[in-house]
């Protein structure tokens, strides 16, 4: 039989698809949930097939972001923009500056119940863009009143996972005695690759921007193609470019023993995480994982502190993420259904 119930609980609070005004381009803003607070989440810049594919990964990844900031404790619910652009087309500064100004827009008429952040294709610069049509931006420079760029928070943040998940997986937290095959070396895969060169990891790295092979090799990694990076025989993958790189055709080619990073909405479906488990590979939920960027920014924006206590906030990952481990072992469910399940009861306790 069907399936004909709609799944109302689940479903997205709001959700704006608009083509921008002054620049013409498809802008979706999606708030999935406010249960428990201002929605969040970034802005994506980035190319789609058609700005239909970038509605769906809207609202997928805000529903993502719901989990996230609820797994991280933060008083907020989940939301993300994604303005999708045409096969190959390029933004120069005023078009650029016309879109953000479009996305602003949009979000100003959402009258607070989502504020947005930097995410693939867009940094702290944009969020003054976006800051001059609506104040729900996180993520300024510190010089234009804002926490600064958060992909170095963010690495850091996969750097407290990483000691968590080694723990559990290897006996222990040490880093130094770890292989590791960073896949995507943007602005916080390269944070990510520079720590662990930094412990001294043994490290492969890839990025479809051949570009970035300097930096790879500066840091003593062997440099390979997104392919053997992702199927390399390391103890731990951390996938740091964009999502779905988890499928049912790429898990049986995998040769890691466990896996995090800070790219969101790894899997490509929820039971691939059933896979990886059946592979006895530990997967880190990315929603944990990739949440220390937001951590600091509300930690610093909205709740005020000091650098240093957002740092420790940051580094609760590693306790955050221990736990969901463990429970999962403890009830023999996967990482990803224990962490969806915490963050499910955390958000209906914030409804009721
Ligand atoms: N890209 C960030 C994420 O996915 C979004 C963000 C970061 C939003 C910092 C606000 C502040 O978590």
């Amino acid at each position: 039989m069907v399936a004909t119930h709609l799944d109302t609980e689940s479903m997205h609070e709001h959700v704006v698809v608009r083509r921008g005004v002054r620049s013409g381009l498809p802008i979706v803003v999606a708030v999935h949930s406010t249960a428990l607070g201002q929605a969040i989440g970034g802005c994506r810049l980035a190319h789609y097939p058609h700005w239909r594919d970038g509605l769906t990964d809207a609202l997928r990844l805000s529903a993502a972001m719901s989990d996230k900031c609820a797994l991280a404790g933060l008083p907020n619910g989940g939301g993300k923009t994604v303005v999708a652009l045409p096969p190959g087309r390029t933004l120069d500064a005023a078009a650029r500056r016309a879109v953000l100004h479009d996305a602003g827009d949009v979000i100003a008429g959402l009258e607070g119940t989502y504020a947005t952040g930097p995410d693939v294709g867009t940094g702290p610069d944009d969020m003054v863009t976006i800051a001059e049509r609506t104040p729900q931006a996180f993520c300024r420079p510190v010089q234009a009143g804002g926490s600064g760029d958060s992909s170095v928070h963010t690495a850091v943040g996969v750097l407290a996972a990483l000691h968590a998940l080694c723990a559990e997986r290897f006996g222990s937290a040490d880093l130094s005695a770890r292989s590791f095959a960073v896949l995507g070396l943007g602005r916080v895969g390269g944070h990510v690759l520079r720590m662990l060169a930094d412990v001294g990891a043994t490290l492969v790295a890839a990025d479809i921007d051949k570009g970035r092979r300097t930096l790879a090799v500066t840091v003593g990694a062997a440099w390979a193609s997104p392919q053997d990076c992702l199927t390399a025989d390391v103890d731990v993958l951390v996938p740091a470019a964009l999502g779905g790189l988890l499928t049912p055709h790429t898990v049986p080619t995998l040769r890691c023993a466990a896996i995090a990073g800070p790219a969101n909405n790894q899997l490509d479906a929820p039971a691939t995480a059933d896979l990886l488990h059946q592979h006895g590979i530990l997967w880190a939920p990315d929603i944990i994982v990739s949440a220390g960027g937001i951590i600091h920014a509300t930690a610093v924006e909205l709740h005020h502190e000091t650098s240093a206590q957002a740092a420790a906030r940051v580094r609760g990952i590693a306790d955050t993420l221990t736990d969901i481990l463990r429970t999962a072992r403890a009830t023999g469910s996967t990482p990803a259904a224990a962490a969806r399940s915490r963050a499910r009861q955390r958000i209906e306790h914030g409804r009721r």
